[in-house]
């Protein structure tokens, strides 16, 4: 649904042409005398000269013109030729019900939906998944769901790394550990084992390990890279070994990314671009785009505008390896092959803003996609612990994001059972819901591209900016909508016929806000503006809640009313935290 504002200006817009004036000229604003009006237009003033008329002449040939006064109470012409629009006693309380009566909310969809792959994620396999890949996760599905709701086709992928050195490391350190296995003996004709030769919590082990002894032994760290070359030639046992990593690996994100609420469309990775990289590079060759520069293949992105260098893309080591940039190109050329997406956003950290700088100009320049598609990168800050630095563990290692998890459970589990008695699942239950909101707002309510601190006592609070306050908020207004449906009424058709306090106003003119948000954070990626919003429409309601009898008052129209303002409300709220990719419980 369009705003307020927007509606009235329509309105006069139709009637400046009706009176034969420029239907430009209707630019309705926030009157700056509130005391007399809502709101104003001062197009009769600006287009005097061009009718030669006198201001107030064409203000008023408008008004007689107005066909339909929607939201409008009084509008009149003041000397010179000002418009002043006074808004009708019910608008708000009319929108809102218009609002409620819309599908989802009278979220304004797209005109022309696009189609969108968000790509984000991106864990690197067989290292457990830290706490650095948590903000692309949460703030990727936040995106993916923001350009669904205003109507976009969208995909989300996950992009694994799962081509790297990482895998070479791996495939070395189990061969010293079981060199019998058939997948490292050469001669070995049959069939590879169906099950892999480890399980996930032996992955992440030997991982951290392999790395760790390559960066000190030279031989160890050559067998590695060789291991790694091998596999990337197609080995046929080191490729049995990379399934086993990969189906081990993927089976226990699905449960990491499943606990997070997060859902990808998509599972590719790396390694799905590697069968088009030869065939990109020929041509790359071939057509002059890439040249040899220092050994290395390149494609040069630098422009004439840069007020800086911008180093070349390199799509080829002296060896013949490729790299990231490599990787990023060849999927672009199977992301336009197989979807023609109009728009591919990436979320990595913001430190890889350079990469996908060069990787988008190449892309460009020879013609990967077509010059037309949108590519953006939202890069994102790091999330460091109390004392500023990134987040670790109380013993100063690598937070793995289970471990994250089941902390914040914990705390939140801890409160809500401090806070009453409840029955042990149900307390489960409820701490595992508020707890996603407590990370997922915690992250999501900075922009993207500042660092944060991860503040588990202020992230599990139940009062300030936080996801627990929100839920609170919503379980709070459930909670009255429960009340008054168990007196038996009806809680669904009630009409909205306020603002019978101030109070109740400022929360009319929040609902109102919503349409307007959300259209706002996608065009700008911005979940925070999302979470913003929705600590001013609940501090707007506990407000309200607290200075008004909504149950308890006599009458039962004004009661109607807020009932039906409360499940509006509660709508809105539902709507922001689902976008935000989390659920309120019943109770808490
Ligand atoms: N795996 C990468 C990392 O851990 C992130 C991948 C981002 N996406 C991309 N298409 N490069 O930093």
């Amino acid at each position: 649904m369009k705003k307020i504002i927007d509606f009235i200006e329509e309105e006069l817009g139709a009637a400046f042409e009706k009176a034969g004036y420029d239907r430009s000229l209707a630019k309705v604003t926030v009157s700056n005398r509130p005391d007399l009006c809502e709101y104003q237009c001062n197009g009769a003033m600006a287009g005097a000269k061009a009718y030669h008329k006198a201001p107030f002449m064409i203000a008023d040939d408008v008004i007689d013109n107005l066909e339909t006064k929607k939201y409008i109470g009084e509008i009149t012409a003041v000397k010179p030729g000002f418009i002043n629009i006074k808004l009708e006693d019910q608008a708000a309380a009319s929108y809102l019900n218009d609002m409620r009566d819309s599908e989802e909310l009278g979220i304004e969809k797209v005109k022309e939906p696009q189609m969108i792959i968000v790509d984000y994620g991106g864990p690197n396999v067989a290292k457990p998944l830290h706490v650095g890949h948590l903000r692309s996760a949460i703030i990727g599905e936040s995106v993916k769901r923001i350009a669904r709701k205003m109507g976009h086709k969208v995909l989300g992928d996950i992009h694994l790394g799962d081509w790297g050195y990482q895998m070479g490391l791996i495939i070395t350190e189990l061969k010293e550990r079981k060199p019998e296995l058939p997948y490292f003996d050469e001669a070995f004709e049959g069939e590879y084992p169906k099950e892999a030769p480890f399980t996930i919590s032996e992955l992440e082990e030997i991982y951290p390990m392999a790395s760790a002894r390559a960066k000190e032994d030279e031989l160890y760290r050559e067998s590695a890279l060789h291991a790694t070359y091998l596999l990337q030639n197609g080995h046929k046992g080191y490729m049995a070994v990379w399934k086993h990593i990969m189906e081990v690996s993927v089976t226990d994100l699905k449960k990491n990314y499943d606990n997070l609420n997060v859902e990808f469309d998509l599972w590719k990775g790396e390694s799905d671009a590697q069968s088009d990289i030869p065939d990109m590079i020929g041509w790359l060759k071939a057509d002059g785009f890439a040249h040899i520069d220092q050994g290395a293949l390149v494609i040069d992105v630098q422009e004439e505008s840069d007020t800086k260098e911008i180093p070349p893309c390199m799509v080829q080591k002296s060896d013949g390896a490729s790299l990231y940039g490599t990787t990023d190109l060849a999927t672009l050329v199977q992301r336009q092959r197989d979807y023609e997406p109009d728009k591919v956003i990436y979320l990595a950290d913001k430190r890889q803003e350079l990469h996908f700088l060069q990787v988008f100009r190449a892309a460009k320049k020879t013609g990967i996609v077509p010059s037309g598609m949108g590519l953006s990168f939202l890069g994102f800050g790091t999330m460091n612990g109390k004392d500023g630095k990134p987040f670790k563990t109380r013993e100063g290692g690598i937070m793995r994001l289970e471990n994250l998890i089941a902390d914040i459970e914990e705390e939140m589990y801890k409160k809500i059972t401090d806070n009453r008695t409840v029955e042990e699942a149900e307390a489960k239950a409820t701490a595992k819901i508020v707890g996603l909101a407590a990370i997922k707002y915690g992250d999501l309510s900075n922009q993207a591209s500042k660092d944060y601190v991860f503040d588990v006592d202020r992230f599990t609070s139940f009062e300030g900016n936080t996801g627990p306050y929100i839920l609170y908020t919503i379980v709070r207004i459930k909670s009255i909508l429960n009340k008054y449906a168990a007196e038996g009424n009806e809680t669904d058709g009630l009409k909205i016929t306020g603002a019978h306090s101030d109070g109740e106003k400022a929360l009319m003119l929040e609902a109102a806000k919503y349409n307007d948000v959300m259209t706002v954070a996608y065009e700008e990626l911005a979940p925070h503006k999302i979470c913003a919003y929705i600590y001013d429409l609940a501090n707007a309601f506990n407000r309200f809640y607290h200075e008004t009898k909504i149950l308890a008052g006599e009458d039962d129209k004004k009661k109607e009313s807020y009932i039906a303002l409360l499940v509006l409300v509660k709508e809105i709220l539902e709507a922001c935290i689902d976008v935000l990719g989390f659920t309120a419980p019943e109770r808490m």
